[in-house]
């Protein structure tokens, strides 16, 4: 298993960040990916990735944190992305949930960033909420033929999952995947479903976003990288494949997009 976004340097992993990442490796763990989201953590996530031979780092500034976008955080995210264990940028992108930047300056600050991994060939890890129509129409508007990346945490429509598809994207599916009930339970297919299903087997990722969004059972807990076997689990179980295919696949996928 790969998880491919994670955040183990935030405090919440300050008492036992060793036996979170020990736990992993040890339970079917192969890589994960500790994805930055300001200047600060990027540095942190490098230097996670810098000390263990399985964890990589992406560098970036996300949009809440747009405001902080500059020449001198442009300079130090580009320092960061040349290291060989620094695999991506992001998690950049638009957040219109909660609007902590302007979304003028939330877009500046996404084109800025989208410039640098071309400028350095690397992919995107993209977060967005509430703003797919913006941010589709950013990335067809810079689409050239050699960046790629992917849309994390999807909880979108089939349209919208199709569109990222069409531009070369793939797409990461944490623990919200497991919040819904069984299709059989509800009587009629829900979107989220729909999205899986649809997904071409070689464009899916799996990804906790610890600690935050604990998939079922252990929702309502501290997440961490391990629990991203729920995830394939429930993918596997909407596919109506085995666990296996999914763990292969969406490891052979990360191995792909991010050249690990
Ligand atoms: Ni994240």
């Amino acid at each position: 298993m790969i998880d491919t976004h994670t955040h183990i340097d935030f405090k919440e992993f300050d008492d036992d960040r060793e036996n979170v990442i020990k736990r992993f490796f040890e339970n079917g763990g192969e890589k994960m990916i500790n994805v930055g989201c300001d200047l600060k953590s990027s540095i942190r996530s490098y230097e996670l990735a810098k000390n263990n031979e399985n964890i990589f780092a992406s560098a970036g500034i996300h949009p809440h944190d747009a405001d902080t976008v500059d020449k001198n955080s442009l300079k130090k995210i580009e320092e960061l992305v040349q290291h060989y264990k620094v695999i991506a940028v992001g998690e950049i992108g638009l957040d219109y949930f909660r609007n902590l930047s302007s979304q003028e300056k939330q877009i500046e600050a996404f084109k800025l960033q989208i410039e640098l991994a071309e400028n350095h060939n690397m992919p995107l890890i993209i977060h967005c909420r509430d703003a797919y129509n913006d941010l589709l129409d950013i990335l067809k508007e810079y689409k050239t033929s050699n960046w790629r990346g992917v849309i994390h945490c999807f909880a979108a429509s089939q349209k919208i999952a199709e569109e990222f598809l069409k531009l070369g994207f793939y797409i990461g599916f944490t623990g919200i995947v497991t919040y819904y009930k069984d299709k059989s339970e509800l009587g009629n297919e829900l979107e989220i479903y729909k999205v899986i299903k649809n997904m071409p087997l070689d464009k899916i990722l799996i990804e906790t976003d610890c600690p935050y969004l604990s998939p079922v059972p252990e929702r309502g807990k501290r997440n961490e990288p391990l629990f991203v076997k729920h995830i394939a689990e429930k993918i596997a179980h909407i596919r109506n494949t085995s666990f296996k295919e999914i763990e292969k696949t969406t490891s052979e996928n990360a191995v792909k997009l991010f050249n690990l």
